[in-house]
């Protein structure tokens, strides 16, 4: 079968890998994809949103499954799109990438039908929201109700920070319409877990649980990024925790959108913090993690697209998902600079160290390939993934891994993974 892929990054990459494993695989497309993306499919130039373009291009190439990466696409509705022109596609349709796509609705489902989270309150005037906050418990986090790269979250920790802070989302509209509304929410602390799920609409089968990186720096300090690195399974997320989720988050998350008359197929990826109270809900997306993906991929034995084709089909009940008993840790390799200024443009070397390795990967995000080399083209440039017996084998080789690859302003984290030692 032919399968499309939409997004450009390392999850993209990911995804394009496992799926280029199934035997029912004969070709992969990507659109718009990346220069290592482009060794394993035919990259399309095609923008993610560019919605009737790609179901034209999916019409006329006989695509029999699309699967779409990307958080963008699936809130603007490419879903219902494809749906519309008869065409086979994974993710959820507009109504329900609602989960993902406004911070208040997900608080308010939540609410509704008493899944664990944190208190919230909801406002689309800036002046209400001043007003709350005089007399608030600080810290207090402010969350763009829309999605905004996942950099619209501010932890506040004054009413200083708070004010300044409703200033940048909904007057200064630093990430445009999706500060119209905020949600204002208690602060919690706790070890944060990342748990993907396929959902077919009634079932839910949980994958295997990582943990990313969202700093920039080394011990937790810096700039909240895209993901800096990623390790899976994550120790702390215990067969007790486990069975809590699945009897008060999981289950109750997808039988409450169904309720709601929005049936979700996709994936659902839970963003967990596990709290002195028990673990509640820290965030929804509607797709796979990046770069979570990069370590729960490597380790799923199931043949994707039979887990993908089921989600479609509703028949997910009649699979068991299987994970590798062993461990994985991505390290993001970045420019220098990331997440504000870096320089773009320089050449990668290296990669070819990855070929013909069982246990190590090299995903790409941001790279661009030029005159016959592969050069930089992004804050995150590489994702370098390892797997091994456990945790601590698995962290040494994804740092030994980093060493093969070189270019002029290479920075990473030296820290991924780390709190596994000390846990
Ligand atoms: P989100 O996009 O909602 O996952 O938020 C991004 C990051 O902000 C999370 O991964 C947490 O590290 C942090 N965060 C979000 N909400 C809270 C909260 N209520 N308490 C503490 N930290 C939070
Ligand atoms: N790694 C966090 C995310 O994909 O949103």
């Amino acid at each position: 079968m032919k399968v499309l892929i939409v997004g450009s990054g390392g999850r993209e990459h990911a995804i394009a890998w496992k799926a280029a494993k199934s035997s029912r695989v004969d070709k992969i497309y990507c659109a718009p994809g990346n220069a290592g993306i482009s060794e394993i499919a035919e990259c399309v130039d095609i923008g993610a949103m560019e919605f009737e373009k790609l179901a034209a291009f999916a019409k006329e190439q006989g695509i029999d499954l699309t699967v779409i990466g990307m958080d963008d696409p699936l809130v603007g509705g490419i879903v219902d799109v494809f749906e519309q022109e008869g065409l086979r596609v994974f993710g959820p349709k507009k109504n329900a990438a609602i989960l993902e796509g406004s911070k208040a609705f997900s608080k308010d489902l939540m609410k509704k039908y008493g899944i664990p989270t944190a208190g919230y309150e909801t406002f689309d005037s800036p002046e209400t929201a001043m007003e709350y906050l005089e007399t608030s418990k600080y810290p207090v986090v402010l969350k763009a109700d829309g999605l905004a790269l996942g950099k619209g979250v501010l932890i506040c920790n004054t009413k200083d920070e708070a004010m300044a802070g409703v200033k940048t989302l909904m007057l200064d509209k630093q990430f445009g319409a999706a500060g119209n509304t905020i949600v204002v929410e208690e602060f919690m602390t706790g070890r944060e877990v990342s748990v993907l799920s396929f959902v077919d609409g009634k079932t839910i089968k949980i994958m295997t649980s990582a943990q990313d990186h969202k700093r920039a720096k080394d011990g937790d300090q810096g700039l909240n990024t895209g993901g800096m690195g990623t390790f899976s399974p994550s120790p702390f997320y215990t067969e007790e925790i486990d069975e809590f989720c699945k009897k008060n988050i999981y289950q109750a998350t997808v039988d409450a959108m169904k309720a709601e008359g929005r049936e979700f197929k996709g994936i659902i990826f839970f963003g967990l913090m596990l709290t002195a109270e028990g673990p509640k809900v820290l965030e929804y997306n509607a797709r796979f993690g990046d770069p979570e993906t990069q370590v729960v991929l490597p380790r799923m034995k199931n043949d994707i697209i039979d887990v993908f084709e089921r989600c479609i089909d509703g028949t997910l009940d009649e699979v068991e998902l299987d994970f590798e008993d062993n461990a994985a840790v991505c390290v993001v390799l970045a420019s220098e600079g990331y997440p504000e200024k870096y320089e773009k443009g320089y050449e990668i070397h290296g990669l070819d160290n990855f070929k013909d390795k069982d246990s190590y990967f090299v995903f790409h995000a941001g790279t661009r390939a030029e005159n016959g080399r592969i050069v930089t083209n992004g804050g995150r440039v590489l994702g370098v993934t390892a797997t091994g017996t456990d945790l601590k084998t698995a962290r040494a080789n994804a740092y030994e891994a980093a060493k093969w690859i070189g270019f002029a302003n290479k920075y990473m984290r030296s820290d991924i993974g780390k709190a596994i030692d000390e846990g």
